[in-house]
This record gives structure tokens, C-alpha cells and sequence, in this order.
């Protein structure tokens, strides 16, 4: 017993950066989940677009024929039941708490739908966020699903960082826009990422041009890019690009998004995909 002890210790320090050991703070899976694989959605600050994001890739798996749920893990800025014209609250029973589903049949859960009144702030601080996400795993009844996109909190504070050490998470999209810093927001993530030991799929570009709907020229509205530059400092893919396209805001708004198949994010369905492929 003494050498095995010895041999485990041996095994931590032979990796040669330092990793978290995620499994003191993991929690279960609900025994009446079966999720395949888990991916989250992260991203610098609010506002990008990460919800669309996130939306938009359960979307496009989802009309592929897979079987797709999306936790709202951003608990203080939840927009996910909004977008699909859903409402709360979600009612539960012995074995945990059932999600709602959109009309594309995405298996949904929120603080929204849980609040008594969705309008309501959540100013919880993050303890109580982080235990939240964690009953999101543990207590939601998931069933049988391909794929659960996460929605995280944004940036890379204590608040995402333990809700990524709570989730066994398959791995991370990155979402930036052309306005912000893009190397270091990608390289905040990475390192987060790397610390807890989860793979970067790569990264996706929201608001990366406006299509003129005069001429149909594809305008750059926020100038060069450098979303290239960043990624391939990192060796990440690029997984897709969004244009502004203000039909996406008007169907988010009116709680019609389940309606809504856009492009631009083929490579993102590819690689998950391929992780579905390879595990089965
Ligand atoms: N590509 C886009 N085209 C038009 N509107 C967008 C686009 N991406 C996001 N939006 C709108 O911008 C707002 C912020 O997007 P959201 O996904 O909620 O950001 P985040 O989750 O990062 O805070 C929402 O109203 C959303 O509908
Ligand atoms: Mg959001
Ligand atoms: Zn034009």
C-alpha cells in the first residue's frame, strides 16, 4: 500500500505543469442523465454573443438529429428560456428536476425558469452561482443526450473558474468579436482551460461582418480582424464566423430562435461530431 501511495504521487508530479485535480470537486451526473458529451461556451466579457452562440450550435446539432440540451450556466445574465419563448417554472419530483424543451426539442434549463418572477435580478455572489450550476448537473433529470452545451459566465474570474471545476466538461468554444482584444481574452481562456485540464476546440468570431442589404457586399464593419493572428499564436482552429445579422436579434427577442438555422458555424458542428464518432 505504501508504494502505491508513493506511485500516485510520483504520477502528479510527473506532468509537467501543475494541474488542478478537478475530482475533489466534481459532482455527480443525475443517475437519470446519460450525457455523452459536454462542451462550454465561454467568453471575455457579456455581450458577444456567447448565448447566440451557444443557441446557434444546439440548433444546428439539434436539426442534424442529435439529441441536444443547453445548460444556462450564466446564472446572473441567463437569456437562454427568452430566446426560445419559454417559461418556468420547471417543476421536479423525487429524482430531480425535469428541463423544458424548445420547439426544436433542445432540452433546456435556466435560473430563469426557476426564479418566481423571470424578471426578478439574481444577485447571488458566487458561492451560491457556483453551487447552482453544480445542481444544474447534479439535480437536472438530462436523459439521454449527444451533446449539452454549457453557457458560461463570462471572463475567466472565480466564478467561471469554479463552475468549470465542477463540470466534467469535454471541452471549450471560445466566442470573441472583432472589437475586443482577442490574443488576450484567447489566451486568458486557454490558460483556464489548460489549468483544469480541459481541451480548447477552438474559437468562433460573432459580429465578423454585416452582409449590405443593398449590394450584398460583405462589410467589415469593425475593421481587420485579428481573430487569425490570435489563434494560430495559440494553434486553435477557427470554428466559425457570424455575421451582424439583425433577424437573429429579432427572433432571439421574440422568443423564436428554435426557428433559427444559420451558417457559418459548420466547422464547430464538425468537430463535435468527430468527438461523437470517436467515442461511440
Ligand atoms: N450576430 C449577431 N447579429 C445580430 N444580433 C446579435 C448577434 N449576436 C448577438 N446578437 C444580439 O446581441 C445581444 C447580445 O448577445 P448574447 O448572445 O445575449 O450575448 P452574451 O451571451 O455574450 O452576453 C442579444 O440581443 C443578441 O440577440
Ligand atoms: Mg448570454
Ligand atoms: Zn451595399
Amino acid at each position: 500500500m505504501k508504494f502505491s501511495a508513493c506511485a500516485a504521487v510520483g504520477g502528479n508530479w510527473a506532468g509537467r505543469k501543475l494541474k488542478m485535480d478537478k475530482s475533489e470537486f466534481q459532482v455527480e451526473e443525475n443517475p437519470y442523465s446519460n450525457i455523452r458529451h459536454m462542451i462550454g461556451v465561454v467568453s471575455g466579457k457579456g455581450g458577444v454573443g456567447k448565448s447566440l452562440v451557444t443557441a446557434s450550435l444546439a440548433n444546428l446539432m439539434a436539426l442534424q438529429g442529435y439529441r441536444v440540451g443547453i445548460m444556462d450556466a450564466d446564472i446572473t445574465g441567463p437569456s437562454i428560456p427568452r430566446m426560445y419563448g419559454i417559461h418556468g417554472p420547471a417543476v421536479g419530483d423525487d429524482n430531480g428536476l425535469y428541463p423544458l424543451e424548445a420547439d426544436n426539442g433542445i432540452k433546456i434549463i435556466s435560473t430563469n425558469l426557476l426564479l418566481p418572477n423571470e424578471e426578478d435580478p439574481v444577485i447571488w455572489r458566487g458561492p451560491v452561482i457556483a453551487n447552482m450550476v453544480k445542481q444544474f448537473y447534479t439535480d437536472v433529470i438530462w436523459g439521454e443526450l449527444d451533446y449539452l452545451l454549457v453557457d458560461m459566465p463570462p471572463g475567466t474570474g472565480d466564478v467561471p473558474l469554479t463552475v468549470f471545476q465542477s463540470l466534467p466538461l469535454d471541452g471549450i468554444i471560445i466566442v470573441t468579436s472583432p472589437q475586443d482584444l482577442v490574443r488576450m481574452i484567447v489566451s486568458k481562456a486557454v490558460h483556464m482551460a489548460e489549468k483544469m485540464d480541459v481541451p480548447v476546440l477552438g474559437v468562433v468570431e460573432n459580429y465578423s461582418y454585416m452582409i449590405c442589404p443593398h449590394c450584398g457586399e460583405k462589410i467589415s464593419v469593425f475593421g481587420e480582424s485579428h481573430l487569425e493572428e490570435a489563434a494560430e499564436a495559440e494553434k486553435l482552429p477557427v470554428l466559425g464566423r457570424l455575421p451582424i445579422n439583425p433577424e437573429y436579434a429579432q427572433k432571439a427577442d421574440a422568443g423564436d430562435f428554435a426557428g433559427v438555422a444559420n451558417d457559418g458555424l459548420d466547422r464547430a458542428a464538425e468537430v463535435l461530431r468527430a468527438m461523437n464518432e470517436n467515442k461511440s
